[in-house]
């Protein structure tokens, strides 16, 4: 079959050449995006006097038809057609004559195809937005319910101090605010219309860029065509954000991993969202939180592979970025998924408040308070503070108790200047209130970043 190019070739192309050099087995992907390309370039250049009104009114019923044909199936997709560009020209030809050569006047598909990917990416973003958004209304709606639970804060993995589990919680949802942020500051950026510059230089023919864009929802113009038509900087952005909210997702997924442990004993998942072993009947695991830990290092992988394809490229555009597509389209397809089922995961798991409770009553969390409290009220030098604080946690080991736990006559043998009023210091409750610091964990400031996250949720609800 004679390819749209072949005008200079005297033999025709091997089917390895074909296999090898198709992109249509994935692009199709872009189907819409490149309907609506055609559609807005072929309305400007009726605009411009360069397609008559008839030419342009079959373009449009032709184009209709080939996305009918495409979203019920019939669209025969040939791997000789290359990719969707060519299929759907051809296609368009086959079913209106004539007008349908003129579709490409002033266009190439180097910018046909950064217009379609650009605008892919971009309604991507828009829903990986609105995604994170419910993921972190979902932490919010858990945060309400406990900004009294106390569970033991940690360095390390080392138990250190007391925080509420709403402040936990929250932490997670600053990490995915700033996620939808990144979103949507590369949003802003990449609205940038591609079409319009060619093959690598403009076009000599009399075309309105400013009218396609708007057409197409772009709030601008690029403004040099030799950057625009090899510019694949917008999806590697969305690759790069992707990787950083799966960082984020995969961290919390660990914890949950740990919190469902019989170690811990934090949460319970729901049924629905727990996996059973094959051969151990007794057991329940947290294989969702396990994969969406483990999906991260596909999303990173596939942003290596595009800044690595990208790296040597001359100017302009090369074959070389026929690659962008598959790996955008994988990651796009695992962060949705994975946003959406934490979201479910999480609403619907079992927190153990008691459990979460009880932890906080080993490894001695509020030793920093009566350290604090030494400093304050005794006139002790801080750190000769830690060093009897230091003899308290020994003296309760002995004990067999935690330090909240610890009788006051047992301070008092330690450091005669202890007084009885440092009793309240040892409760675990008090040491998390008594964080009051801005962005500190006790209650009050716990309500006080609920309230900021939720004016934020609101101030950003679709
Ligand atoms: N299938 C190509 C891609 O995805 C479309 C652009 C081809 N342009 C070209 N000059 N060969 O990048």
């Amino acid at each position: 079959m004679q390819k749209m190019w072949s005008g200079r070739f005297t033999e025709a192309a091997s089917s390895l050449l074909d296999e090898f050099n198709a992109s249509i087995m994935f692009d199709r992907e872009l189907y819409r995006e490149d309907i609506e390309g055609s559609l807005a370039h072929a309305t400007m250049l009726q605009e411009q006097g360069i397609l008559t009104q008839e030419e342009l009114g079959s373009i449009t019923k032709g184009l209709a038809q080939v996305k009918e044909e495409i979203e019920s199936g019939v669209f025969v997709w040939e791997l000789s057609d290359e990719d969707l560009h060519m299929a759907i020209e051809k296609r368009l030809t086959a079913i209106i004559g004539e007008a349908g050569k003129k579709l490409h006047t002033a266009r190439s598909r180097n910018d046909q195809v950064a217009v379609d990917f650009r605008r892919y990416v971009l309604r991507k973003n828009k829903e990986i937005m609105e995604l994170t958004h419910d993921l972190i209304r979902a932490l919010h709606t858990i945060a309400q319910d406990h900004s009294d639970t106390l569970i033991p804060g940690m360095t390390h993995l080392q138990h250190a101090q007391p925080v509420n589990f709403a402040f936990h919680m929250l932490a997670y949802g600053a990490m995915f605010k700033r996620d939808y942020e990144r979103f949507e500051d590369s949003f802003r950026r990449n609205n940038v219309s591609p079409l319009g510059c060619a093959a690598l230089a403009g076009t000599p023919h009399n075309i309105n860029r400013h009218s396609t864009a708007e057409k197409l929802g772009f709030d601008s113009v690029s403004t040099n065509c030799l950057d625009t038509v090899s510019d694949r900087d917008f999806a590697l952005e969305i690759l790069f954000n992707i990787s950083m909210s799966m960082m984020h997702i995969s961290r919390l997924a660990e914890e949950m991993v740990m919190w469902s442990s019989y170690e811990f004993k934090f949460i319970t998942f729901s049924d629905a969202y727990s996996t059973g072993s094959s051969i151990m009947p007794q057991k329940k695991n947290p294989d969702v939180a396990e994969l969406l830990r483990g999906k991260s290092g596909r999303t990173f992988g596939n942003l290596m592979g595009l800044l690595t394809v990208m790296k040597g490229l001359p100017l302009a555009y090369n074959k070389d970025t026929q690659e962008d597509k598959e790996g955008v389209f994988d990651s796009v397809k695992t962060i949705e998924i994975s946003l959406n089922i934490l979201k479910e995961a999480m609403l619907t798991m079992n927190v153990h408040k008691e459990n979460m409770e009880s932890a906080c009553k080993v490894g001695h969390l509020s030793a920093t308070d009566l350290a604090d409290y030494l400093v304050q009220y005794c006139d002790i030098p801080f750190r000769e503070a830690h060093f009897i604080t230091g003899k308290a946690v020994a003296k309760s080991e002995e004990l067999g108790i935690d330090l909240s736990d610890i009788p006051f006559a047992e301070l008092k043998a330690i450091d005669a200047r202890i007084k009885e009023n440092v009793m309240p210091f040892l409760s675990i409750k008090h040491s998390m209130n008594a964080r009051t610091s801005e962005g500190g964990t006790a209650a009050v400031r716990t309500m006080e970043q609920l309230s900021h996250l939720n004016t934020w949720l609101e101030a950003n609800q679709k």
